[in-house]
């Protein structure tokens, strides 16, 4: 099997019967999706139990390996395409993106400079400019980078702003986010190094939008205190309720601050290809740089994520190094080298993913399938609000919807209802029978889902109403 020893080689033969069991595993796994559980419960001790060794120093027979990790590893996963997984972001994903990333793989494409992959970064380019286009940035000037995923490119952005903005001396430089802002945009900034005094985080409002007045005066005030605020972090599609932030205000203090606009669009920005995302997303055009994420709401496997600029020359003066390793790959200007527009040198080739489904299944298909979540969710929301079991505590916005089991007739405390909705969740997800967690809202413990999956039906949603129901009432006949 082994082709030659000291090559780490099978042979043709090998390669093919193993390559055929892969994607026998892969297009068994697409195709009975809905029928698996979609949650992963394990302890470490199992884990452990199952994995842990020493690294092995004789070859095992690949059959064995690959065996052992369709059955223990795959099936020990959460299913984060499953209909019923509702928690997060889920991972809904697609078939060709997947064989994108194979092929990536396979050929162990280097996506960092224009030297060794010429096509590779054609491709990147092709794509960032489609997204370009689809949020209104300048196709021309602008310019952007595929990343691992949102808290990549939302470090990147960072990095440039604080770049362009301040230069070398950053010790008076303030930034601004909101209290919903991603927690990946404050990790983000403590990396950078930041004081907690050169960090400001504006309490947003009832609707859980960038309290704007709080933020004009908190601008105010650090301006007579000598501080120079750089950076805005807005959010177009929060975590925890899809809310977007007011972007056209925003854009306009910003522009009248001197201030460098960020919008965080990691899972919401997709929502600009359906029917209502326009709208909602009003003035995210006027975004310095944009994070829309790829592996989020445009179903594409992981790892890839995304930051858009108004003018690439800003990537371009933050991260380019010229060692001399690097001096005959430069190339020409027109010619791009990703590496010098961000963090990573040795990139794999994201950008065939996303060239490969959206070719193949057209731009239409995906606005078909991001107005049939936003849809779901609105009848989410219509079905909550008819029952007299539950109650919505955020509206369904961008498919993510918040409620809670609050029966009319029992009058519940608020901490006794904190407890119910603690407990539903325990149990569902010990069910295994949906992925459904709790966020916190104006100090409530509420259900959240985000129904980004075009896989999931109204009638999903209705058995895990069921399910949560069945878990309040046994735990109120106790
Ligand atoms: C708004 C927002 N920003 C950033 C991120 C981080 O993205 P990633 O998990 O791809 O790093 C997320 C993840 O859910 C998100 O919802």
């Amino acid at each position: 099997m082994i082709h030659k020893k000291g090559t780490l080689e099978l042979t043709p033969e090998a390669m093919q019967e193993y390559g055929y069991q892969v994607m026998e595993a892969i297009v068994q796994h697409y195709t009975h999706l809905n029928e698996k559980k979609p949650v992963a419960l394990s302890s470490r001790e199992e884990m452990d139990e199952l994995f842990l060794e020493e690294a092995p120093e004789q070859a095992a027979s690949p059959k064995e390996v690959l065996q052992l990790v369709l059955d223990q590893v795959m099936a020990k996963s959460t299913n984060v395409a499953h209909p019923k997984s509702y928690s997060f972001v889920p991972g809904p994903s697609n078939f060709v993106g997947a064989m994108g990333d194979a092929l990536a793989s396979g050929f162990n494409i280097f996506s960092g400079g224009w030297a060794a992959s010429p096509a590779a970064a054609e491709l990147e380019i092709v794509t960032l400019n489609w997204l370009l286009k689809i949020f209104g940035f300048p196709v021309k000037k602008g310019g952007g980078i595929f990343t691992s995923g949102g808290s990549m490119a939302n470090l990147t952005a960072v990095v440039t702003a604080r770049r362009v903005k301040c230069g070398d001396d950053f010790s008076k430089a303030v930034i601004y986010l909101s209290d919903q802002a991603h927690s990946s945009n404050i990790k983000a900034i403590r990396i950078l190094g930041f004081r907690k005094e050169q960090i400001r985080i504006i309490p947003t409002d009832q609707e859980f939008k960038f309290g704007v007045n709080k933020l004009k005066n908190a601008i105010a005030k650090d301006r007579l205190e000598g501080y120079q605020p750089f950076c805005l972090i807005a959010t177009a599609g929060t975590t925890n309720t899809g809310t977007v932030d007011p972007l056209t205000e925003l854009a306009k203090i910003c522009k009248h601050e001197d201030i460098w606009f960020h919008i965080d669009g990691a899972y919401g920005g997709a929502a600009i290809l359906g029917k209502d995302g326009k709208q909602l997303l009003k003035g995210i055009q006027k975004a310095d740089s944009l994070t829309v994420d790829p592996h989020k709401w445009f179903y594409q496997p992981y790892e890839i994520g995304c930051l858009l600029v108004r003018n690439h020359k800003w990537l371009k003066s933050t991260f380019t190094e010229k060692p001399e390793y690097l001096r005959d790959v430069e190339g020409n200007t027109s010619e791009i080298n990703f590496y010098d527009h961000g963090v990573e040198l040795t990139r794999r080739f994201r950008a065939l993913k996303f060239y490969m489904s959206i070719k193949t299944f057209g731009l239409k298909e995906f606005r078909r399938a991001i107005d049939y979540n936003m849809q779901l969710a609105e009848k989410v929301e219509k079905k909550l609000r008819k029952s007299a079991h539950w109650e919505v505590i955020s509206p369904a916005t961008l498919a993510v919807i918040n409620f809670r089991y609050n029966p009319i007739d029992k009058g519940f405390s608020e901490k006794k209802l904190d407890a119910l909705n603690q407990l539903i969740s325990k149990k569902v997800v010990e069910s295994r029978e949906a992925l459904l967690v709790t966020t916190i809202l104006n100090k409530q413990v509420v259900l959240r889902m985000c129904l980004i999956n075009p896989r999931t039906t109204l009638q999903d949603v209705e058995e895990t109403l069921a399910l949560c129901e069945r878990f309040a009432a046994e735990s109120m006949e106790k």
